[in-house]
């Protein structure tokens, strides 16, 4: 068994993403060395607690990743872009969950239950880490896959407010504080979002498409390895705290059964299925929030097409949908057993 301890650092660890991966570290008792979290200079000084010991918030510098094994990027595509390869650089491996290097042809990017095996462990190396929504498509998409086969992915998102992190979650909480004043203000997302569902994540293209339906379509078809396969995607945001909800469309090329799809929905590792409509059964947000896994239900075929199937799929965006996958890819490259 691997005895080592990693030195880690987490670079956004104040935010929704960081704090999620200081939690798992310790939650799934990480070999942990040294933990080095980064933030913005106004976070700098701060203290943050991880498997009971101190440690101390510090602003980005030349040569910070020093010594450091693994290092989670937990910022935007820019602060990534410019400090990935340094870490990098330094002999760490890095797993990334912004959008900087998803796409990026040198890059795996990784769900551990379906990919893990395409990454060279013994290389430092960037790995990213995909969108919280396609992470949990994906993870009900691949069973599919393998037992049937994949023609045609349509997907509807309905995104909690913490997938826009701490400003997105703030923003619902003080509106919800706020709304007997009537005094209701819109930074973050383009309207009010408390009492609202807004069709608009991201900026829109010129065929209509917002940022983020582009991420899940592009994603969905490099993480399958199914660059043909046709993926439509819409993204809307809800005024939900946490955990993302789907609504998919899914034609398959080998005609299945509900039995065989909920059989091969339950037997791959992550998934669980959660389908008794009739006694108002089936995944729901306030469900999914805070667990590991990913939940699927509704599942039924359509009366006029036989390779038609339908289903709902919810996961908890910065567990599974982000920080979760990451440790999990850190694991994988480690060889690491969680201690859960
Ligand atoms: N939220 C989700 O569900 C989710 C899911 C998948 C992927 N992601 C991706 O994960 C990343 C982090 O998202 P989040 O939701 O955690 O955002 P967040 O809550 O807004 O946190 C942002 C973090 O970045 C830090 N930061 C900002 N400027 C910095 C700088 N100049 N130097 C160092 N650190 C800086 C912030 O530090 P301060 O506290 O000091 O400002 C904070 O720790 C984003 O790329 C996001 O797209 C998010």
């Amino acid at each position: 068994m691997n005895q080592k301890n990693y030195n880690v650092g987490i670079v956004g660890a104040t935010g929704l993403v960081g704090q999620t991966f200081i939690k798992l570290l310790e939650e799934r008792h990480f070999p942990l060395g040294e933990l080095r979290p980064f933030a913005s200079e106004s976070s700098a000084g701060k203290t943050l607690i991880c498997q009971n010991k101190k440690w101390e918030v510090t602003a980005l510098q030349k040569n910070c990743f020093k010594g450091l094994d693994l290092v989670f990027i937990a910022t935007g595509d820019e602060l990534s872009l410019e400090w990935s390869p340094q870490a990098v650089e330094a002999g760490a491996f890095v797993v990334d969950n912004s959008a900087a290097f998803r796409m990026n042809p040198q890059c795996e990017l990784v769900v551990p239950e379906i990919n893990l095996k395409s990454v060279d462990k013994k290389r430092p190396q960037i790995i990213a880490n995909p969108n919280c929504t396609t992470i949990q498509l994906v993870m009900a998409l691949k069973p599919l896959q393998d037992a049937f086969g994949l023609e045609d992915v349509k997907v509807s998102s309905y995104q909690s407010v913490s997938g826009a992190g701490q400003p997105g979650y703030d923003e619902l909480m003080d509106q919800i504080a706020n709304f007997k004043r009537g005094e209701l203000k819109a930074k973050t997302f383009p309207h009010t979002i408390l009492n609202n569902v807004i069709p608009q994540i991201g900026s829109f293209n010129a065929e209509g498409f917002s940022s983020e339906e582009v991420k899940v379509m592009k994603e969905t078809r490099k993480i399958l390895s199914q660059p043909d396969l046709s993926v439509s995607a819409f993204a809307v945001r809800v005024p939900v705290p946490v955990s993302h909800s789907e609504a998919v469309w899914v034609t398959l090329r080998e005609d299945a059964n509900r039995e065989s799809i909920v059989k091969a929905l339950q037997d791959f590792p992550g998934v669980q299925v959660v389908d008794e409509p009739q006694k108002s059964q089936y995944p729901l947000a306030q469900m999914a929030t805070g667990k590991d896994d990913v939940f699927v239900g509704r599942i039924h075929r359509d009366p006029e097409n036989t390779k038609l199937w339908m289903m709902w799929v919810v996961g908890d965006n910065l567990k599974k949908g982000a920080a979760l996958n990451g440790i999990q890819i850190a694991e994988g490259i480690f060889d690491i057993q969680p201690a859960l």
